[in-house]
């Protein structure tokens, strides 16, 4: 069996380990010096390839995802149109994000900023503590990442509600769904954590309306991609106060150009692209189950419905 590898090289000695511990007699070639005969290639593993190159590849049986966003395959717009493409779901990925969602819940519902800023100043001040319970938390988005992200937070005891393009039955979450849930799921959500795929629909979702339907003082966690964001608007709503605060892991171009206002934003925190990265070890488990279900002329789980973009 041979894999092509096309991602950042940093990543390829990793995954190279991985796949070939699930499959000792395989090849494992990375893109671009190491390809030879296009035609010999059964799986592409991949991350951004460039436009028009897997198509090049015409004996692949699968495109397998790195990541669980699949909006970077999916700009190549000449991918071939009869194998799968296969997006990563994967417990260490689905852990990952859960804790880092949840890090910073607690952060906004605790007013741990605050209490930093007044601690690194010499400030002895306490507020007054509220009940979790009360605490409205909202996850637009509430599927693989989000329900999980979602349930825990309800453990903890926060009042937890989830927007979706189909209705969910999750318990303990309220669910809101379709573009007539929208506003009334954002009416009441004052820690907003969105964890949408990067689709026509869902482009630019956090823009001045739906900021202005978010109650006074949310704040906001985008763990998914930064186009999701208008960041000119995000950034009126935070200096108008509107918006308490945001974090932000994901933009529109990475990494953040030097001159970017939310790097130096008071009420902007930046993170790197890192609310869950890619265990290679852990989602090698999950291609091998699926590489096992296409050699047997199974659908592997997971396919991306390319029409729909996630
Ligand atoms: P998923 O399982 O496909 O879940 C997507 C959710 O979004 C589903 O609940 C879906 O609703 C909902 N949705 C999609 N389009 C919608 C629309 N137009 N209106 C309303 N709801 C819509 O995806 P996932 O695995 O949870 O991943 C979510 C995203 O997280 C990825 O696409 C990726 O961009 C991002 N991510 C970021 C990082 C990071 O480190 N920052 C890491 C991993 C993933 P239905 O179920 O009703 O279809
Ligand atoms: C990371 O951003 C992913 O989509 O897995």
């Amino acid at each position: 069996m041979k894999f092509l590898f096309i991602s950042a090289a940093d990543k390829a000695i990793a995954w190279r380990e991985a796949i070939l511990g699930k499959f000792p007699d395989a090849t494992f070639d990375i893109w671009p010096d190491e390809v030879v005969d296009k035609a010999s290639y059964d799986y592409a593993i991949v991350w951004r390839p460039p436009v028009g190159e897997l198509k090049t590849y015409l004996n692949l049986k699968g495109i397998l995802s790195l990541g669980a966003g699949i909006d970077g395959i999916l700009m190549d717009t000449e991918l071939p149109d009869d194998i799968p493409v296969v997006r990563l779901v994967d417990r260490c990925l689905t852990e990952g994000m859960s804790e880092y969602v949840l890090y910073w819940v607690i952060h906004y519902h605790r007013r741990m900023g605050v209490y930093l800023n007044w601690t690194a100043n010499g400030t002895w001040k306490q507020m007054r503590q509220t009940d979790t319970r009360d605490k409205k938390v909202g996850f637009l988005g509430i599927g693989e990442l989000g329900s999980d992200a979602a349930g825990k937070a309800a453990a903890l005891g926060f009042d937890v509600a989830g927007w979706s393009r189909t209705e969910k039955k999750i318990d303990g979450i309220t669910s809101f769904y379709g573009a007539d849930g929208l506003v009334p799921f954002l009416n009441r959500t004052e820690i907003l954590i969105i964890l949408l795929p990067l689709t026509d629909s869902t482009k630019g979702i956090i823009n001045k309306d739906t900021l202005a339907a978010l109650p006074e003082g949310a704040s906001i966690i985008n763990c998914a991609r930064g186009a999701h964001v208008v960041d000119e608007d995000l950034i009126a709503a935070l200096d108008s106060g509107h918006i308490n605060a945001a974090t932000l892991d994901v933009f529109h171009v990475e990494p953040l150009p030097e001159d970017h206002p939310y790097w130096t934003h008071p009420k902007v925190t930046v993170t790197p692209h890192v609310a869950s990265l890619t265990v290679p070890s852990s989602a090698a488990d999950w291609m091998e189950e699926n590489i096992k279900l296409i050699e047997a002329g199974k659908p592997p789980l997971n396919t991306v419905d390319v029409k729909k973009g996630y």
